[in-house]
């Protein structure tokens, strides 16, 4: 396994990503599976993996927390709602996930979506920078801030850096390569890629199968992309490695992290081989020129920020969709 660093850590180039084990977009998954999967990941060096409260309303991290156990070097990153980020409610949250992951402090705390034009950001990272202190988290992180977001997050703080900023990032979603990769190099943090395989479309999938896959754009406009899946399965097939692998060592090639919804061995295969991979000048011009058209637009919002959080929150608990 290749290593590389994320705030004080070293950890894998890729990383395990876990909403998939929230299972309500997805479609069920054993528990018993995950928690084998995950460990086959860790015991093959790869260190960082990805949660949020959200996700199955704390199945994934419960999860997360039942595989983790027992090892001392992982990177646990979760996520706290957009919406709850109010100083009245971090710490409530925070000790929330500390209890589902079975953790003392957690590794990377991460703001999952900037919260709505209602809340003023900074009361909010203050109290983060409190409880890095305190030693309940050990760093920062945002995810799917704007350039000017991550900014104005940056300077809400005072003796801490923001890390990371997890985006939507692959190759029929490469924008944030141009309008965010070059500010987060100038503030030494990394980009964490989500939506790596345009959930399993850059793989080959093109079954609508589950929520998730429905509601994606990016899984609809990959899986209809003759063009870029033809260029990916070309260099797959010239290396002797899956779809899933080319795309995937792709974006380690860019020094970003990716982290794959991975919950079967074989996927976990897949990571391990593209973290070996390091893909050829001509397979590299090929997947740039199907997919120089992705350059374009914006990094992608995931929330109306228009909505108070409040009604945000109610909704995401009505609905209990993640
Ligand atoms: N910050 C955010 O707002 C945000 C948003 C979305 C996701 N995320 C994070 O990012 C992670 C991954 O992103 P994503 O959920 O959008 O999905 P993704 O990683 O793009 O796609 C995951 C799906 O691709 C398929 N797959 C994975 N590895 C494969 C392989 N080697 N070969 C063939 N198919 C493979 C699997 O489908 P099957 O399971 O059907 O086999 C899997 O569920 C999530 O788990 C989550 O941690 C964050």
């Amino acid at each position: 396994m290749k290593y590389t660093r994320l705030g004080k850590f070293k950890v894998s180039v890729v990383g395990i990503g876990a909403w998939q084990a929230g299972q309500r977009s997805w479609g069920r998954s054993s528990r018993e599976e995950l928690i084998k999967t995950y460990r086959y990941g860790f015991n093959n060096g790869i260190n960082l993996i990805d949660t949020a409260e959200i996700y199955g309303w704390g199945r994934s991290e419960r999860i997360v927390g039942e595989a983790v156990k027992g090892y001392s070097d992982i990177v646990v990153a979760t996520k706290i709602a957009g919406c709850f980020f109010h100083p009245v409610w971090i710490r409530k949250r925070v000790k929330g996930s500390l209890q589902r992951l079975g953790l003392k402090s957690i590794p990377l705390y991460q703001v999952h979506w900037p919260p709505s034009i209602y809340s003023r950001l900074c009361p909010g990272f203050r109290v983060l920078e409190e409880l890095v202190e305190e030693g309940l988290i050990e760093s920062i992180g945002v995810s799917n801030f704007n350039r000017k977001e991550f900014i104005r997050a940056n300077n809400c703080l005072e003796n801490e850096k923001i890390v990371s900023n997890q985006v939507e990032y692959s190759l029929v979603q490469r924008a944030p390569e141009r309008v965010l990769l070059p500010v987060l190099e100038e503030y030494g943090a990394k980009m964490i890629a989500w939506g790596p395989l345009a959930k399993g479309a850059l793989a080959g999938k093109k079954k609508i199968d589950n929520i998730a896959r429905l509601t994606d754009p990016k899984f609809h406009r990959a899986r209809k992309d003759e063009g870029l899946l033809g260029a990916i399965k070309t260099v797959a097939e010239e290396v002797g490695v899956s779809m899933a692998t080319v795309a995937i060592a792709w974006i380690i090639s860019k020094g970003i992290i990716p982290i794959v919804g991975a919950r079967r061995k074989k996927h976990i295969d897949s990571l391990i081989e593209a973290a070996e991979l390091n893909l050829k000048q001509h397979q590299l011009k090929l997947l740039y020129e199907a997919s120089r058209k992705y350059l374009s637009g914006g990094i992608t919002r995931v929330t109306l920020r228009i909505m108070p959080d409040i009604l945000y929150c109610g909704i995401l608990w009505l609905i209990r969709g993640a």
